[in-house]
């Protein structure tokens, strides 16, 4: 596929409804002529998923939950709007010829869809971290093999695109990982220990879905980071650093063999990664606030605290491990995390539960997907476990928010 900027490029969003899905849908509804939509897919927000269907005249609308069919059905009557429900469903949509495609789904359940699109080479806007964290090897196999081109979006990923020389990838020395820190970074652990979900998603500086800021705030979005980094750029693991930059003016640089070092800078909006992506290899206009350096006046940089923040060196130890190991980790968190936002455990509980899910469990290669979706689910009911021992049937809700089964 030859991409071309200028002429219209058919879009699909994988998760339309979320934040990243929302900011992608306020950048295509300024140029519909430019984007026009082949499908939209959300879990349960189906009033707004219709919504967005409709103004942006989308010929599919997919809800996650099947449940919901009739009431998207009801909300779509007479708009000759496709509808259509359930995680099968959603993998179709991705593989609907669209040329380019937005994976913003949260958590592994971001998988297959994400892969789908991957399948059949189209240009993948790459939101969803977790994606790679499970399956980055045979992801990005298949996306040689099929000619798929990812853009990352993770603005952090999209800096270091913006700034990487990929024609002469032996020159960089390393890639540096920018992170705000998140709402606890100035707390002890005696102070961390008290925090509630309310305070994790408040985020100092982004606006993201409640999973992601959670996330951010145990610093284990960072530690996907890493491993998306390795996937995405030829740069082995012990030359990928992370530097605390409270005020994520730069979204992440890269340093050259001769000592330059090159970095994005920018508001911290979302809509300036996704319309990298969208309109790559060009560029397009956004709304995003212009940078003002003499405001912002000083930009602060710290070393991130392992003994407060463990979950960076989980992941790196997960990646070092390699295998299954990723794939463990994440599930393991997206278990803990759930868990928290629910009330079931505390902040401090997800680093623990997902080391222990780490140490107990890793091992073993993951040669293809079903392969993925074993790891996946032993480390989800092992987590799950770790979570409620006693075992009430509240687990089962967790667990089927990973892999969907065959
Ligand atoms: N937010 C950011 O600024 C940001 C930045 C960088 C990377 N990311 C990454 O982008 C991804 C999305 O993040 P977000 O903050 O936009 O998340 P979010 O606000 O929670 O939105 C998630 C989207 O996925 C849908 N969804 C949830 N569970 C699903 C399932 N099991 N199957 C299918 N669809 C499902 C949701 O539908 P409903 O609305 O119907 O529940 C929603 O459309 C994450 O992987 C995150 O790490 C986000």
């Amino acid at each position: 596929m030859t991409p071309s900027a200028d002429m219209p490029r058919r879009v699909t969003i994988l998760g339309s409804t979320g934040s990243v899905g929302r900011s992608t849908i306020d950048l295509l509804s300024r140029e519909p002529e430019r984007f026009p939509v082949e499908a939209l897919t959300a879990q349960s927000n189906v009033a707004l998923l219709a919504d967005q269907a409709m103004m942006l005249r989308s010929r599919l609308a997919v809800i996650g939950d099947e449940s919901l069919l009739p009431e998207l059905r009801q909300r779509l009557a007479g708009s000759g709007i496709e509808a259509a429900a359930g995680s099968r469903a959603i993998i179709e949509a991705a593989a609907r010829p669209a040329e380019w495609v937005m994976a913003a789904i949260v958590g592994a359940a971001g998988l297959e869809p994400t892969l789908a699109a991957v399948r059949r080479g189209a240009i993948v806007a790459l939101a969803n971290k977790e994606t790679l964290v499970c399956a980055g090897a045979l992801v990005m196999r298949e996306a040689a093999q099929q000619g798929a081109t990812i853009l990352p979006v993770d603005s952090e990923h999209n800096a270091i695109f913006q700034v990487f020389d990929f024609n002469a990838p032996e020159t960089v020395d390393r890639v540096i990982l920018t992170a705000s820190g998140g709402p606890f970074r100035t707390l002890s652990l005696g102070e961390m220990r008290e925090v509630t979900p309310a305070q994790a998603i408040a985020h100092p500086v982004w606006s993201m879905g409640a999973k992601i800021s959670v996330d951010s705030a145990t610093l284990m979005n960072k530690g996907l980071e890493l491993i998306e980094a390795s996937f995405l750029f030829p740069v082995p693991e012990p030359r990928i650093e992370v530097l605390i930059h409270p005020q994520s003016v730069i979204h992440s640089l890269v340093s050259y063999v001769d000592g330059s070092v090159l970095a994005q800078l920018g508001s911290p909006d979302m809509r300036t990664p996704i319309a990298v992506a969208l309109a790559w290899p060009s560029r397009m206009a956004t709304p995003a606030g212009r940078l003002d350096l003499a405001a912002v006046a000083k930009l602060t940089f710290e070393v991130p605290d392992s003994a407060r923040f463990p979950a960076l060196n989980l992941a790196r130890q997960a990646l070092q491990t390699g295998g299954a190991a990723p794939t463990i980790l994440n599930a393991a968190n997206e278990v803990a995390v759930d868990a928290f936002l629910n009330g079931r455990i505390g902040f401090l509980d997800i680093t623990r539960i997902v080391e222990q899910t780490l140490t107990r469990l890793v091992g073993g290669t993951l040669g293809d997907l079903d392969a993925v979706r074993e790891a996946d689910q032993a480390a989800r009911e092992y987590a799950a476990r770790l979570v409620d021992p006693t075992g009430d049937g509240r687990v089962v809700r967790v667990q089927t928010r990973g892999l969907s089964r065959p």
